[in-house]
């Protein structure tokens, strides 16, 4: 029997321009609060205060978890290798969690900084990972033989984290998951069923901080009656936040596999594999290495240098250096003046000069003080920001000659 106990980790960088926090708070009803925009286009106060925890928790893990997990060739074999929906349900019998699985996924994202986790409530193979009364294709009919979405809401708290489900509209194992495209009545039945899980998720776990669309083939928007769906979700949860994948803008956008920001300073979430692969596919050893990971997460800030990436929290500028230079290093355009310096891990107060375009921080240790990264805190008299233009075209240049 495989052990399920860690099956798949997935990494959710969110990042965004600050957001501006306003305090109200809404009831919870059946019709979502006046002035909320189903569509999540437009950039409203109330917007701006369900994604104020998500703009500070910037990190979060992301599961994969179904019979795939059972199969171990990626959560795409299903139709990648034409499998038969009745050699396919047979994985049932091999998807069995540990139990306490999603407690210790649960602390090992919270052990790795991470503030939130999604969980795959139905991928596109259709078998639910909860107790749904809507189809007995779920994981408390077969396999585990409980309710896992249940499991992971309860770890998740338990651990202090923010929840979310995962929810992929397309379906490879229900009737009308692609007749729903050309056939009107299958699309009737298929909506009403989707709808209808969806509703149960956001009915029967408390307070669900994230419901993450996925794949929204083969109906646009209208055909799956998304500002209905988000209306509905909205409603039996004022407070959550949604992605753009039901093929509405939703809260956030979500590059795959890449950090890119969006434009016009639109929230984005930026989902990475550890490997290649979401689902458990066991011969991908194509893992990233910890420096890797780190990497990725402290490029999530536009500035950058040769050797460094930089993040910031109100007036704090952190200078996380992946090639130590030395005793000293030097940032390039910072406009705010810095009111003092030190490493994160402590020791004393740095050194710094600043000359109107260099600020340069010394009494460094000559060795990296830390692995992968080292991080510098320098204390700003404002926001930080850099101007590297500035330096290109107003630092002093000399004549022809020395
Ligand atoms: C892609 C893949 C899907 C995965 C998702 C995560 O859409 O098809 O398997 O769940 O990315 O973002």
């Amino acid at each position: 029997m495989p052990d399920f106990s860690v099956d798949r980790r997935g990494l959710l960088i969110g990042a965004a321009a600050a957001p501006v926090v306003v305090a109200a708070q809404e009831p919870a009803s059946a019709q979502p609060p006046p002035g909320r925009d189903p569509s999540g286009a437009a950039s409203t106060a109330d917007q701006q205060r369900r994604m104020k925890w998500w703009h500070d928790a910037k990190f979060g893990m992301f599961i994969h978890f179904g019979l795939y997990a059972a199969h171990g060739r990626h959560e795409w074999s299903m139709e990648n290798e034409a499998i038969p929906v009745a050699e396919y349900q047979k994985f049932t019998a091999g998807f069995n969690p540990a139990p306490g699985s999603a407690r210790g996924w649960a602390r090992l994202a919270k052990a790795a900084g991470m503030k939130y986790m999604v969980l795959t409530s139905k991928h596109h193979e259709g078998f639910c990972n909860w107790d749904t009364k809507l189809t007995n294709y779920n994981s408390v009919n077969y396999g585990p033989r409980r309710d896992v979405i249940r499991e992971f809401v309860e770890a998740g708290r338990a651990e202090g984290l923010r929840v979310g489900f995962y929810y992929s509209l397309m379906d490879w194992h229900h009737p009308d998951g692609a007749r729903c495209q050309d056939d009107p009545a299958a699309r009737r039945r298929f909506v009403d069923y989707t709808h209808g899980l969806i509703r149960e998720l956001m009915t029967n776990y408390g307070k669900i901080d994230i419901l993450w669309y996925d794949v929204s083939w083969p109906l646009d928007a209208e055909g799956w009656e998304s500002e209905k769906m988000n209306q509905m979700v909205f409603g039996l949860q004022p407070d959550i936040i949604v992605n753009n994948r039901n093929r509405l803008a939703g809260d956030f956008s979500t590059p795959e596999q890449t950090i890119r920001a969006e434009r016009g300073g639109r929230a984005w979430e930026s989902c990475m594999t550890l490997n290649d692969s979401w689902g458990y596919q066991r011969a991908d050893d194509n893992w990233k290495d910890p420096r890797t990971v780190i990497r990725n997460l402290i490029t999530c800030q536009p500035h950058t240098s040769v050797y460094a990436n930089f993040t910031r929290k109100g007036n704090t500028l952190y200078m996380h250096v992946y090639f130590w230079p030395g005793t000293d290093v030097s940032i390039s355009g910072l406009k705010q003046k810095v009111l003092s310096a030190r490493l994160l891990q402590g020791g004393p107060t740095l050194s710094v000069t600043q000359d109107g375009f260099r600020t340069h921080i010394t009494g460094l240790p000559a060795a990296a003080a830390d692995s992968p990264v080292s991080t510098i805190v320098l204390e700003c008299d404002g926001v930080p920001e850099q101007d590297t233009l500035n330096v290109r075209v107003n630092k002093p240049r000399a004549g022809i000659g020395i």
